[in-house]
């Protein structure tokens, strides 16, 4: 199989670096986009040649990726996997101006830079963008609003992209996973112990990348909760005000 360029963001810890992990196993360039200095990434995935430190909070993120492009002389991408993201836990009269900001910038702001940014090098490859977002974009869900709004407005984002047509894309919803951004966010950790590792939703999710579906939902319950939240709106909400 010919050697892909595959780039990733958000590819230092949970489905992002199991995706990293997969894709370095079918021995493809790797393009790791992390806002971490590279010497506190303990893993030979991460090489100054193969290791962006870009932080997907600020305006400038896009440029500092395409630095990164140029210096290592990569002018093609065949996959380009949009991962990072982040949240927070409470309801939006308790969240700061600031992590309301830091959400929609990354989790919305730098898929939409990254994506302008990288049209040209994925167009020379009639290569695939991936935007990873989640079932809670079609559900009310009280205590995290923005990380939910946010995954909604790139669901909406890569829809029409899709119809645009300059580009193939592809947005695939996992469901709740067992990764550090429960922690991060603030949420119970307890209640995450069930939920199926990093590791194996990673390799569903690159199972439907190797597929050829626009919308992906990462598991068969998740596909009909995500069906119920969509489309049986009001029951939903009910459902929810009284849990
Ligand atoms: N876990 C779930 O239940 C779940 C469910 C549905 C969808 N998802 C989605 O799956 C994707 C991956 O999440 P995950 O669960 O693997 O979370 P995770 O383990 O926290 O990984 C998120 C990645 O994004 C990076 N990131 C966060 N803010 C960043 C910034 N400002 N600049 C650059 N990188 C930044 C993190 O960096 P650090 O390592 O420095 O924190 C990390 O590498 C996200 O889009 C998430 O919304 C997750």
């Amino acid at each position: 199989m010919q050697k892909k360029t595959v780039l990733i963001t958000g590819a230092t810890d949970g489905i992002g670096r199991a995706l990293a992990k997969i894709y370095q196993s079918r021995g493809d360039r790797l393009v790791l986009v992390g806002r971490r200095a590279l010497d506190t990434l303990n893993d030979a995935l991460y090489t100054k040649n193969t290791y962006c430190r870009a932080d997907l909070s600020q305006d400038k993120c896009a440029d500092r990726v395409c630095e990164f492009l140029n210096a290592q002389k990569i002018d093609a991408i065949d996959l380009a996997i949009q991962n990072a993201g982040t949240g927070y836990f409470g309801t939006i009269a308790e969240q700061s101006a600031e992590s309301i900001r830091e959400i929609v910038a990354v989790n919305l702001m730098a898929p939409l830079r990254l994506t302008h940014t990288l049209i040209p090098y994925l167009k020379r490859t009639n290569g695939k963008l991936v935007l990873i977002g989640s079932i809670t974009h079609a559900f009310p869900c009280p205590d995290y609003a923005v990380y939910a709004a946010s995954k909604e407005a790139l669901n909406t984002l890569g829809r029409n992209l899709q119809i645009e047509g300059d580009i193939n894309v592809q947005i695939i919803h996992p469901g709740a996973t067992r990764t550090g951004l429960h922690r991060k966010i603030g949420m119970n950790n307890e209640k995450t112990k069930k939920f199926p590792s990093a590791e194996r939703v990673a390799q569903k999710i690159t199972q439907a990348i190797d597929g050829r579906r626009f919308v992906a939902t990462i598991g068969w319950q998740n596909a009909w909760a995500r069906f119920l939240g969509r489309y049986c709106e009001g029951m939903v909400n009910a459902m929810v005000r009284t849990t």
